[in-house]
């Protein structure tokens, strides 16, 4: 019993390094906040090399974590390449990867073209060439790393058109693609790559709207959500900090979602 780890050890997160994609949007903004709390020290990506630093900058840093801001597009392999090299040449190493970031379709299944189509699943594409960088990169220091994608329970649930009708478009055909992708790309690296310590898993949120969108699209989404409210970003701190840390050391392959019980109708 001795050797038993305590709970605040296994979620502590001193000493690691985590880098999240899509830090500056609606959630990976509070996802990061929860990194940096638990002690990481955060690698906070962005599209926009200056967006990057300053949202690194905001970041809490208890203990001697130093926080960073790096370039990194999804749709650029080489800007991929050149961002965990630097990411690494600073910080020293990346335990954590949380492949957050993605780039909106405005189409959905009735008018997206196959043009557009197929750029919504490049995103994957993207959190792909990341994620098995990263893990070359566990392999090559002979460390172990948590990759964490964020999937949706769009990825799980076909739609919910009443929310939309006669308001905006409906959840694009090509994202419900991309996060069923996702989680099958979860489940495919897990699988390779958990003999090499690294453990993939998929967090999958539920309604998370940002406050900018449609009050009468809120209300409908709040009235089918079992719990009656959306989500706020902070209810994904725990998860995300869980998945990272050791709490969940014996975990790869799996799926988190937290919806507020839009999955358990
Ligand atoms: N909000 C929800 O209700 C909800 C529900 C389920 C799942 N999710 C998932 O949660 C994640 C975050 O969603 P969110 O609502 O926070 O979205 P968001 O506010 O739009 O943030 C997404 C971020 O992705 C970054 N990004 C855009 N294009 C990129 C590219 N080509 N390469 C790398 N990064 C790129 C952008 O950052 P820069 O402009 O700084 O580059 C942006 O801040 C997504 O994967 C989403 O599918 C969200």
């Amino acid at each position: 019993m001795h050797d038993e780890p305590g709970i605040n050890e296994l979620f502590d997160l001193s000493g690691k390094v985590a880098l999240i994609t899509g830090a500056t949007g609606h959630l990976g903004g509070a996802m990061s906040r929860a990194l940096a709390e638990a002690g990481a020290s955060v690698i906070v990506g962005s599209r926009m090399q200056d967006r990057a630093a300053a949202a690194a900058d905001l970041l809490p840093r208890p203990g001697d974590a130093k926080h960073l801001g790096i370039a990194l597009d999804y749709f650029d392999a080489c800007s991929i390449e050149r961002g965990v090299a630097e990411a690494i040449k600073n910080a020293g190493r990346i335990d954590v990867l949380v492949n957050n970031g993605y780039e909106r379709i405005t189409a959905d299944w009735r008018d997206a073209t196959g043009d557009q189509f197929n750029r919504q699943l490049a995103n994957a594409t993207g959190c792909f060439l990341l994620a098995r960088r990263i893990h070359a990169h566990a392999v090559e220091r002979g460390g172990g790393a948590s990759i964490i994608m964020m999937g949706s329970m769009y990825g799980i649930a076909g739609s919910y058109p009443d929310a939309y009708a006669g308001i905006c478009m409906a959840s694009p055909a090509a994202y419900h693609v991309l996060k069923g992708g996702i989680l099958s790309l979860t489940r495919h690296l897990a699988v390779y790559w958990a003999k090499d310590g690294v453990r993939v898993n998929c967090l999958s949120p539920g309604p998370f709207p940002a406050p900018t969108v449609d009050s009468r699209l809120m209300e409908r989404l709040q009235a089918k959500s079992p719990m009656g409210r959306i989500g706020q970003p902070h209810e994904l701190k725990g998860a995300i900090v869980f998945l990272a840390s050791n709490a969940s050391s014996y975990m790869t392959g799996q799926n988190l979602v937290i919806d507020g019980g839009w999955l358990a109708w």
